[in-house]
């Protein structure tokens, strides 16, 4: 081409990135790799190739991990375990320290690995994985000096387990293994199959800061080598990110083990322009949000929602936008989009569009031209869709935006929450009253306002919802790798044996029964059968209703209109907290009676149970307006607001022992956050809480914040864990009930607390009137608003 021809069509010439480096690295190995054990590399064994999906040639053989290499792996970290704990945070610190040095050292190899590896263009791989990558390790080298004394009674959970999927692999590492590390856990981690390679030169990285053998261990392999880490015994907690539909399988597998979970899944983000949005800044956003890293980005901006006023020409300019990114060669410089990881995520693609256009929609690909040969795929733009149709509903997980549009901001709102994922949405307005009141109406871990994707270490990322649970990153991230001391030190609960009546009285001497407490009524049981109350000592004392799962079903319907209450001042909350604490004060001795006489207690015990219920309500009262979020100092012109928001309907079964103060320790705070509640008491000495119900209708609790169903724990629990309205599920109750509920739970993955079978020291104020449920009662959500600029 000669210097008239480049003026006249002002093409771009190639820029390619060297691969020497990578190559060299490759060689070195013998393009051949073992899994990395106990501060080694194990000889390679059969398994797999990981390819380069832009070239589609062989990059190297990977190792296909076996249950023995993830047994080896394990017994590693255990053995490394109380010597990396014995080290002081500083100690910890230094190594963190020397990794995230190291990986700057290396930030050249590392992003051009990456990116022959995943197929991720260059300028991305350079300037956003491994800067992100390395920023994670400067931030928790920072946690691991201050873990101890920021989380005073905590601990590290021991062993992780950690899987990771393939659209970020270094980053994805990095969001796990920092953490964990400065937490002080050691670590067994597995790669996806189709990017292993940063993790393998990571592994070496580790060699080289001198981190001790065994303290991270790396094991390559497909899904069943992850299902091996999943399933381990030693395992004391398992991060994961990745498809939705593995994560509701190993909730299933770790039901009940004990084991600590985190979930990181899939999404549908909304990416909402308003027509007072400054228009080119949102195209420019909204080519970040789906089209960076190919669209395979767990949050990506993959739903458009455009102001009907502006769609024509939003649609026109985006169109023109979308013809201009250059798609090609990753290791191009002036590439915009590179290769999807692997064919068969291009031809998964390419099935979810054709059955697409059965449904009817109309597919736009940019005009742009793409490689021959290689997992490339062209900008794609969807319209003419209503919200059910599959491309709307169904995560694609590639560069393909579907578009609809909205008349008002109710409509955005409703549109950007219809769909079972949560995980990240955008707000483009330039009018800051209306984006700050739709931020807090978005049902998602993470708002961008006029801007999107964006990432720190010190902000919690993570989801709402079939997003996941747990966040990465900041304070709350590290919450997810430390658990309560007090936690592994309990005794286990035995249920009581079902009650007998010694005497058999005649029914008019028994009280009426007890109905269920629903939508602010009592409320007769659907069954119309009721069940007995024994007392300890065979006394008969009366009936409550039998609730079933009709029942359960009009708690949740009461529980879901009274939502309301979360939006609602924590002052207000708070007033109707201590009212409800003043009218227990009232009858206090009333309340003592009913327990001596349902659990023969001394009459200093019952007495103490009412007063210690009293506490806790004025302890949540206390609470409501003091349990708040937190500003991030992250480094953009931006503030991320960490804001504490309620988990909504929360379902709580209580144990039988402590009829009325084990209830009021959960119930507490639960509506102190805003959330409305199913509660279920003691299912042999419901009348503590039956009697309460007047104490509600007296403290001007608003209908539906508080509904109570007498019955069968463990019957009425698994409802509550199958329904979809609920959206998280406390049980304190036996094993086999805590193994149940978290294997019910899967449908909407639900958060769910038990006891574990355990037996709770509900008088415990240390425990019980503290932040222990109010964290289980509340979600983070970061809403990122640009300040400063
Ligand atoms: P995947 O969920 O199967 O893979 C993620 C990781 O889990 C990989 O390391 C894989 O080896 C491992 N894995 C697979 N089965 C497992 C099991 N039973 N137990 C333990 N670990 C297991 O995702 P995949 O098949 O690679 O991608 C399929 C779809 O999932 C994508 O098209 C996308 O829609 C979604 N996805 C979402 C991600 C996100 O960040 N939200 C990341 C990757 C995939
Ligand atoms: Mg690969």
């Amino acid at each position: 081409m000669n210097i008239n021809e480049i003026f006249a069509n002002l093409d771009y010439g190639p820029a390619p990135e060297a691969k020497d480096m990578a190559n060299g690295w490759l060689d070195g190995h013998g393009r051949k790799f073992g899994h990395f054990i106990d501060g080694q590399f194990t000889p390679h064994k059969k398994g797999f190739t990981s390819i380069n999906p832009a070239t589609e040639e062989e990059l190297a053989r990977i190792s296909n991990g076996t249950k023995v290499d993830v047994d080896k792996a394990v017994k590693a970290a255990r053995v490394a375990l109380p010597l990396w704990q014995a080290l002081s945070g500083f100690e910890r610190a230094k190594y963190l320290y020397a990794i995230a040095r190291q990986l700057q050292k290396h930030s050249r190899l590392f992003a051009v690995l990456e990116s022959m590896d995943n197929g991720k263009v260059i300028r991305e791989s350079r300037d956003a994985d491994i800067p992100l990558a390395v920023r994670h390790f400067y931030h928790h080298a920072g946690w691991a000096m201050h873990v101890e004394t920021r989380f005073k009674g905590y601990s590290p959970y021991g062993v992780c387990g950690q899987i990771i999927p393939w659209n970020f692999p270094l980053l994805m590492l990095s969001w796990k293994i920092a953490p964990a590390l400065a937490a002080g856990n050691t670590l067994v981690l597995k790669p996806a199959e189709f990017t292993p390679l940063t993790a393998l030169l990571f592994a070496q990285i580790c060699s080289e800061a001198g981190l001790p053998k065994g303290v991270v261990n790396i094991v390559t392999g497909e899904g069943e080598t992850g299902a091996a880490i999943v399933e381990h015994e030693d395992v004391d907690k398992i991060a994961f990110t990745g498809s939705t539909e593995v994560g509701k399988i190993i909730r299933k597998t770790t039901a009940g083990t004990g084991k600590g979970l985190s979930l990181e899944l899939g999404g549908k983000s909304p990416y909402i322009v308003f027509e007072n949005a400054d228009i080119d800044s949102a195209i420019e956003g909204l080519v970040d949000a789906i089209w960076f890293n190919q669209g395979e980005v767990c949050c990506a901006g993959s739903r458009l929602l455009v102001h009907e006023s502006i769609e024509t020409i939003f649609i026109e300019k985006l169109k023109a936008r979308m013809d201009k990114l250059r798609v090609g060669d990753p290791l191009d410089k002036s590439m915009d989009m590179g290769a999807l990881v692997a064919p068969i995520q291009v031809q998964n693609i390419k099935k979810m569009l054709e059955q697409g256009k059965k449904e009817g929609c109309t597919i736009y690909e940019a005009k742009g031209k793409i490689p021959a040969t290689g997992s490339f795929l062209k900008p794609t733009l969807i319209t003419d869709v209503s919200p059910a149709h599959s491309l709307v509903s169904e995560e694609i997980f590639g560069p393909v935006l579907v578009a609809l549009s909205f008349r008002n901001p109710d409509e955005a709102v409703a549109l950007a929450n219809n769909t079972k994922y949560g995980l990240a949405a955008s707000v483009w307005s330039e009018n800051i009253n209306l984006a700050l009141d739709i931020a807090p109406r978005i049902k998602s871990g993470i708002v961008w306002i006029n801007c999107t994707n964006q990432l720190d270490a010190s902000a919690g990322f993570g989801g709402y919802k079939e997003s996941g649970f747990g966040r990465e990153g900041g304070a709350e991230g590290m919450v997810s790798y430390l658990k309560r001391d007090w936690e592994a030190k309990l005794k286990p609960y035995v249920l009581e044996q079902p009650r007998k009546a010694a005497e058999v009285k005649n029914s008019s001497s028994i009280d009426h029964t007890a109905k269920n407490y629903i939508g602010g009524k009592q409320a007769r049981g659907d069954s119309g059968y009721s069940r007995q109350v024994i007392s300890q000592n065979g006394a008969m004392i009366g009936t409550v209703a039998e609730g079933n799962r009709k029942d359960i079903r009009n708690g949740v319907e009461a529980a879901r209109k009274g939502l309301g209450w979360g939006s609602k001042p924590a002052h207000f909350r708070a007033q109707i907290l201590y009212y409800l604490g003043e009218n227990l004060d009232y009858r206090r001795q009333e309340f003592a009676e009913r327990l001596r006489q349902l659990n023969s207690l001394s009459a200093a015990a019952a007495k103490n149970e009412v007063d210690l219920s009293i506490q806790r309500l004025f302890a949540y009262a206390g609470w409501a307006d003091k349990y708040d979020g937190a500003v991030h100092n992250v480094p953009i012109r931006a503030i991320a607001a960490a804001m504490i928001e309620p988990m909504g309907v929360i379902g709580i079964v209580a144990p039988q022992n402590f009829a009325l103060l084990a209830s009021i320790s959960m119930l507490a705070p639960a509506i102190a956050m805003g959330n409305s509640v199913v509660l279920v008491p003691s299912d042999n000495a419901p009348l503590a809480m039956t009697d309460f119900y007047q104490i509600i209708q007296t403290s001007d609790v608003p209908d539906g914040v508080i509904n109570i169903i007498t019955g069968g724990s463990n019957d009425l629990a698994k409802t509550l864990a199958e329904h979809d309205g609920v959206d998280a599920l406390w049980f304190a109750g036996d094993q086999a009930g805590s193994v149940m509920v978290e294997k019910a739970s899967t449908g909407n993955l639900k958060q769910v607390w038990t006891n574990l079978g355990k037996d709770l020291n509900w008088s415990d104020s240390e425990k019980f009137a503290g932040d222990y449920f109010l964290q289980k009662a509340t979600q983070v959500k970061n809403v990122w608003i640009p300040y400063g600029a």
